[in-house]
């Protein structure tokens, strides 16, 4: 599948209109549609520059070459911290596991509003942070000021992005769900590639479970649950797993109770 094909078909979902809809609105079968979704054909730039400016983006985001944000970006514009200022379970792994006892280099991938990438900055590793929403950055970055430290903060798409230098640890917390499945494989290689000799991947992702109902903010065209396992079936040769642990969680994210379901993982590379 295209992104064309990814994106013209996320556009009409989220503005809950059917293909039949969207085929009128544009003077088209609706079969012409579901052929786009499909990525059986793609129309011409001409009918491309229509359907951008019928959805009020530009043609290079329908062309996959512009970032597609996340709802974060709207909830990090309001005030205070979206998540709160409580530090994941497994950032304490980190500092238990790999203290900074020499310069370590840490990446936050998908670091929301940065209160992780500024606690271990305080703890003395070296820390680069991105996420794909720039309002997040900005006040990890503020986050960063108040305490005297200095995390490299930089607005970046994890689908569209090739990791350059190598890391001593690469965290990623509660945003391995927006990787589908499709692309997983080439991500974690990523991160694996460019994990120093005796580092470690510390991660986490949401897992299916069919007794536990999906979360009433899950963006269901852009995250996607795991299965059970799935997540350390990555790591296997040159890592030994240091934590491998599945739970269930309460959480009221949207204001509604719900729960979660999450596997947890260490590896670290051994070779
Ligand atoms: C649930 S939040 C978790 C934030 C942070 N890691 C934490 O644990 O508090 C998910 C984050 O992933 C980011 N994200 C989702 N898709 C992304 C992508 N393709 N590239 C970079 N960041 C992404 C979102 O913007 C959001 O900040």
């Amino acid at each position: 599948m295209s992104d064309f094909s990814n994106r013209v078909a996320r556009l009409r979902k989220e503005r809950k209109l059917t293909q039949q809809e969207m085929a009128e609105a544009l003077k088209l079968s609706r079969q012409t549609v579901s052929n786009w979704e499909k990525g059986r054909i793609e129309p011409s730039i001409g009918v491309i520059s229509k359907i951008a400016s019928y959805y009020g983006v530009t043609i290079d985001f329908l062309l996959g070459h512009e970032m597609y944000t996340t709802q974060y970006e709207r909830k990090y514009q309001q005030e205070g911290f979206y998540w709160g200022r409580k530090i994941n379970c497994l950032a304490h792994e980190v500092l238990r596991l790999m203290p900074p006892q020499r310069p370590l280099r840490l990446l936050d991938v998908g670091c929301g509003e940065g209160q992780a990438a500024v606690f271990f900055a305080r703890n003395g590793y070296h820390v680069t942070a991105f996420d794909i929403a720039e309002s997040g950055l900005e006040k990890g970055r503020q986050l960063a000021k108040a305490a005297g430290i200095h995390v490299d903060f930089f607005q970046c798409d994890l689908l569209h992005h090739e990791l350059i230098n190598t890391y001593d640890i690469i965290y990623s917390t509660d945003v391995l769900e927006y990787v589908p499945s499709r692309k997983r494989e080439n991500v974690l290689r990523g991160f694996r590639g460019h994990t120093a000799v005796g580092g470690l991947n510390v991660l986490d992702t949401f897992v299916e479970k069919s007794f536990i109902k999906t979360a009433p903010d899950w963006e269901h065209d852009k995250e996607f649950y795991w299965q059970t396992g799935e997540l350390f079936s990555h790591y296997r040769g040159n890592w030994r797993i240091e934590l491998c642990e599945e739970s269930i969680f309460d959480c009221d994210s949207s204001g509604v109770p719900h729960q979660h379901c999450m596997d947890m993982m260490i590896a670290r590379r051994m070779v």
